[in-house]
């Protein structure tokens, strides 16, 4: 359990399945998430309940998935993960997404993934952390930048949104940035 002012993270459960099913068929939050990916979502239960069983065996060497739960009430909120960590290079990627609308642009996923970065430049000692997200999502952009990530590439057109293309935007933070 990691225990912000607003949020905490706490290992992913099984009855946290139902909010998943919730959040990956909201078109709004895969729009945010991925650009509207249909690859994403929408899901069936029985597609994601298989997926959610892998994750609950996630190695914490290696991956984890947290779930953002509000102080307030207990609410289980979003999801906040990490993956590929690399201990040789010190090295993992994140991802955040809070799924509840109403705790849009409230500072729940910057205390989130703040937290999570605490974590993984902490008690896992990385030296980087990868992020990333595309380029029509301003808010994202703005909590990562905000968080100390610093737009580091993009790769050109390759997030399909509609009938639009836009950059898929690579974001990187290293642990002296972090501290400092
Ligand atoms: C992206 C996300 C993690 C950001 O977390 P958050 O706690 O909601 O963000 P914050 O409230 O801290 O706001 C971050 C910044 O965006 C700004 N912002 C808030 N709402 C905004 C909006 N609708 N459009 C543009 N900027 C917005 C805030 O003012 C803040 O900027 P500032 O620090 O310069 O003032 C969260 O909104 C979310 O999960 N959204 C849905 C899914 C998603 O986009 N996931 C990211 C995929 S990579």
């Amino acid at each position: 359990m990691i225990e912000g002012k607003s949020v905490r993270l706490r290992a992913l459960s099984a009855e946290d399945l139902d909010a998943h099913v919730r959040w990956r068929n909201d078109p709004e939050v895969v729009h945010w998430a991925t650009g509207g990916n249909p690859q994403f979502g929408p899901v069936t239960r029985e597609a994601l309940a298989s997926f959610h069983e892998v994750r609950l065996r996630d190695d914490p060497r290696s991956e984890c998935t947290f779930t953002v739960e509000d102080l307030a009430d207990g609410r289980a909120i979003g999801m906040a993960d990490y993956r590929d960590l690399n201990p040789f290079t010190g090295r993992a990627t994140v991802g955040i997404t809070i799924g509840e609308r109403d705790r849009w642009g409230g500072g729940y996923g910057s205390e989130a993934l703040r937290l999570l970065l605490g974590h993984l430049f902490g008690a896992c000692r990385l030296r980087r952390v990868d992020l990333e997200t595309w380029s029509g999502n301003e808010r994202a952009m703005r909590a990562f930048r905000a968080a100390g990530f610093v737009e580091e590439g993009r790769r050109r057109a390759a997030v399909r949104v509609g009938d639009t293309w836009h950059d898929e935007v690579l974001f990187g933070l290293l642990k002296e940035e972090w501290t400092a």
